[in-house]
């Protein structure tokens, strides 16, 4: 296992995964990256929806995304884990940021690729939302948040850039 800040100093986002899939021990080890972190008021509030990649959800997601698109937004990853929150809390989009990054960290732990995922926003909070939230088994009152796309990477990717002097203020 590899120490927290090797792990930020070489994660990547990850779009191409073998077809293995992940143990169901892993899959409740990441789930739980994600219940470990922090939430505001420790309220708990966010929900986790893990869904194949063969869930017939996944395939209507990306025919409204872009039907004619050559892949698909979830890049074939074994699972993708939904996150929804209290659409009532203030601090839902939050939480569910912190949590996915603990999901991302996690994976990269444990030797998996993964890659966050809000390109489907617009459909999940769309026309169809009530039907997306039964369908992802959302509680009620809760709001798609972001995703994540987890599996064994195919590929490595270096770090992105960044400009220290652009970004950062010191008083
Ligand atoms: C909130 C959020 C939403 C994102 N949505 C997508 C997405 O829908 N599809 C995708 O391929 N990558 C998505 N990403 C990944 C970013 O594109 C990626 O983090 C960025 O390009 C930097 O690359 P790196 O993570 O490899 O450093 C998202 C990242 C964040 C934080």
């Amino acid at each position: 296992m590899k120490d927290c800040m090797e792990i930020i100093n070489t994660r990547s986002s990850i779009r191409k995964y073998t077809a293995e899939p992940l143990p169901c021990e892993t899959v409740r080890e990441l789930v739980e990256a994600g219940l470990k972190a922090p939430t505001a008021a420790n309220r708990q509030e966010l929900h986790f929806t893990v869904v194949g990649k063969d869930d017939p959800v996944q395939a209507e997601i990306q025919k409204d995304l872009n039907p004619d698109a050559a892949g698909n937004f979830y890049y074939s990853a074994p699972i993708t884990i939904y996150i929804s929150g209290d659409e009532a809390f203030g601090w839902s989009a939050v939480d569910a940021g912190i949590a996915v990054e603990n999901i991302h960290l996690a994976a990269a732990a444990m030797g998996l690729g993964s890659v966050i995922l809000g390109c489907m926003k617009k459909v999940l909070n769309g026309e169809k939302k009530a039907e997306y939230a039964e369908k992802l088994g959302f509680p009620e009152g809760y709001g798609y948040q972001v995703a994540i796309a987890v599996g064994y990477p195919d590929t490595t990717k270096d770090q992105h850039t960044f400009d220290y002097e652009k970004n950062v203020t010191i008083l």
